[in-house]
């Protein structure tokens, strides 16, 4: 199984997508930690994909379709994985198709209103210790400004800020929006809203799941 999440930034694909995991055991595959990773590990591919980030738009695909490839080779991800922040066009999409063939797949998009992905955009904030997110508006750790998990400092990631928002909301309407209209006529296209608590959409998400994605192609009406 492959389950694409799919959506604009700050919809709650990575939050959802760590939960996918842990219920249904797929391990979460994100294209943003990964890339995240590279820069903090000053990788000559974190460097030069560091520029693009911090200005919100797309790492080149070449790169990132070999980063997924590279990691959904590994043995873990032999029954499937999660897709978080990949594919983000069509030739992405493409790529994974070629990368890993004949796989059943589902595709979930997490609709959120823009007013409400920029009011989560700009609370987020990650715990520069182990990574985990929290959000000062939604999500906060019992003791302000230390990770529940680690005891880690938070940290606000460089493209949270206003503008590189706009960016990446546009860059996200331009090319990866395309992607609907691509899943949808494959018949694997299914639509969440992503309003209300983490729990609130990781039930919509789960009850597709738990239906079985074979269904697929049933439930395909944007919200
Ligand atoms: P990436 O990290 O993938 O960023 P994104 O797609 O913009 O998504 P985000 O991580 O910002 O948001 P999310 O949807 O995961 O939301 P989250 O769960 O964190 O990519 C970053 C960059 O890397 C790209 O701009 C690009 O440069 C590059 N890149 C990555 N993939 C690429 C690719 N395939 N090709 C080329 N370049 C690529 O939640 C957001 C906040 O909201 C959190 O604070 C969370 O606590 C909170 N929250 C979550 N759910 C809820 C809820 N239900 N209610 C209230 N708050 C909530």
């Amino acid at each position: 199984m492959r389950i694409i999440l799919l959506g604009p930034p700050g919809c709650g694909k990575g939050t959802q997508g760590d939960l996918v995991e842990k219920r249904f055991g797929y391990p979460k595959v994100s294209t943003g930690d990964i890339l995240r990773r590279a820069v903090a590990d000053r990788t000559p591919l974190g460097i030069r994909a560091e520029t693009l980030m911090n200005k919100g738009f797309l790492v080149n695909d070449e790169i990132v379709i070999g980063l997924v490839g590279e990691r959904i080779s590994r043995p873990d991800c032999r029954e499937g994985y999660v897709l978080d922040g990949f594919p983000r066009n069509i030739f992405q999409a493409q790529g994974l198709e070629e990368m890993d063939p004949g796989r059943r797949e589902i595709v979930i998009e997490i609709k959120v209103d823009e007013a409400a992905l920029i009011n989560r955009l700009e609370s987020r904030r990650v715990c520069s210790g182990c990574g985990a997110v929290y959000n000062l508006k939604f999500y906060r750790p019992a003791q302000d400004g230390v990770c529940e998990a680690c005891g880690g400092v938070f940290s606000r990631r460089e493209d949270d800020r206003a503008e590189v928002i706009a960016e990446r909301l546009r860059v996200y309407k331009e090319q990866t929006e395309k992607l609907v209209d691509y899943y949808l006529k494959k018949g694997v296209y299914h639509g969440v809203g992503g309003e209300g608590t983490v729990e609130d959409v990781f039930g919509r998400i789960a009850a597709l799941l738990n239906d079985g994605a074979g269904k697929a192609g049933e439930n395909r009406a944007r919200p």
